[in-house]
């Protein structure tokens, strides 16, 4: 490993590198002209981050059973809260069609609809803010030449992804808007793991954009007979941990949470019963309680596992230390905070914390998808 990509992999500044006309070595087809990297860096980065908070404010906001009060998509009008008496009446009104008032909060007045209102208008806010942060800059960046067609295409694709995730955030809200008053399990699930795909997009861009290396260790580690597998090793361990997430958005969205409250037994038993109760076999997987939590329960082991391993694997590369560190402390920290939210019957903060921590674990194991490149396929050349 030598210094440069040593360098490159523990911090996100670009490796000062000797420019002439031709293309340096490393330097890929998303980077933008120098003077612009920066710029597009942080534009990418702010981005990321903004999708970040929505995804805090979208999980407190299904915590607070908030998700379901603005009945109504309207991308325009929709931006300005009701601002006078009667339109907080018409708003309330549009709100007693719903089945959450009707079965649940048949009892609020104006005042209670508010407290629910305010965090459903702010999640949608932040998603219109998504929208412009990520199409004015693009625009600008476009007209002043400063994407290169990769890049402009990578970021359209982006700006059309967000665009889908407000699509799909709809149709999950609409599922809860018919009789029952919670929305499905499984559009929530798509919803949270769009969330988190156009995130990670966002960090891989901007680590292209940088010109950060990726690190020689897709050759280095083919050589290497004590860790041949490193880099199908990482992707097999985000991989799992995608497939934790989708699992556990389905724990969230059945409030499946809310039994089985011990750890490590579910009423009493390791393997609980009640696991194949419903018809067909696969719908258990999606919409019974009992087996969402277990196999929510049990893969998250596995994850622990696999990450465990794939550590080991890449301790012998002194340069992924401090990631590989980052990366333990994350896990045990996700686990520890899954179990406490159980315990807790989903406590709002231990809840919060936990779907945060998972996205802080998708970014750091996805940088370490990114320090290690397979190797080139022989075939292709
Ligand atoms: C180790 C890796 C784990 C990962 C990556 C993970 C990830 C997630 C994610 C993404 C959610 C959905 C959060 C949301 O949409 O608000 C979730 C929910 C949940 N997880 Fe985990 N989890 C892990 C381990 C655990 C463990 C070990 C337990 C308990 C034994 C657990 C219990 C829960 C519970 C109860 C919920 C539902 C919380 C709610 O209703 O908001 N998780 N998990």
């Amino acid at each position: 490993m030598t210094e440069r990509a040593a360098h490159s992999l523990l911090t996100s500044s670009p490796l000062p590198t000797a420019r002439g006309a031709a293309i340096p070595p490393g330097m890929n087809r998303l980077q933008p002209p120098i003077t612009f990297q920066r710029a597009v860096a942080r534009w990418l980065l702010v981005c990321a981050l903004m999708v970040a908070l929505m995804v805090a404010v979208g999980g407190v906001t299904r915590l607070t059973e908030s998700g379901l009060s603005i009945v109504k998509w309207n991308l325009i009008s929709g931006t300005l809260p009701p601002l006078s008496d009667e339109a907080w009446q018409h708003e309330f009104d549009d709100y007693k069609s719903s089945p959450q008032f009707q079965k649940v909060n048949s009892d609020f007045t104006v005042a209670d609809f508010q407290k629910i209102f305010w965090l459903e208008y702010i999640h949608r806010l932040i998603g219109r803010a998504i929208g412009l942060a990520t199409f004015l800059p693009l625009l600008y960046f476009a007209a002043r030449r400063a994407l290169p067609r990769a890049l402009l295409l990578r970021c359209a694709a982006i700006f059309l992804l967000i665009g889908a995730q407000g699509t799909v955030g709809w149709i999950m809200v609409a599922s809860g808007l018919v009789d029952q008053p919670r929305v499905a399990p499984v559009k929530l699930a798509a919803h949270l793991l769009l969330a988190f795909s156009v995130f990670a997009l966002m960090l891989w861009t901007r680590w292209q954009v940088l010109g950060i290396e990726r690190s020689n260790l897709g050759a280095c580690v083919a050589t290497d007979s004590h860790s041949p597998r490193l880099p199908l090793l990482t992707r097999t361990a985000l991989a799992f941990l995608t497939l934790q997430i989708f699992f556990g958005a389905l724990v969230a969205g059945l409030r499946a949470g809310k039994t089985y409250n011990t750890w490590p037994l579910m009423d009493g038993r390791l393997v609980p019963t009640g696991l194949h109760t419903l018809d067909p076999w696969w719908l258990n997987h999606l919409e019974n309680i009992t087996t969402v939590q277990f196999q929510h329960r049990m893969l998250a082991m596995l994850v622990v596992a696999v990450i465990v391993v794939t550590i080991v694997m890449g301790w012998r590369h002194k340069n992924l230390h401090q990631l590989l560190r980052v990366i333990l402390i994350s896990i045990l920290l996700q686990f520890t905070l899954g179990v406490a939210t159980l315990l807790s019957v989903v406590n709002i903060a231990l809840a919060s914390a936990h779907q945060l921590v998972a996205l802080f674990l998708v970014a750091v194991l996805l940088r370490l998808v990114y320090a290690t490149p397979l190797p080139p396929n022989p075939q292709r050349k």
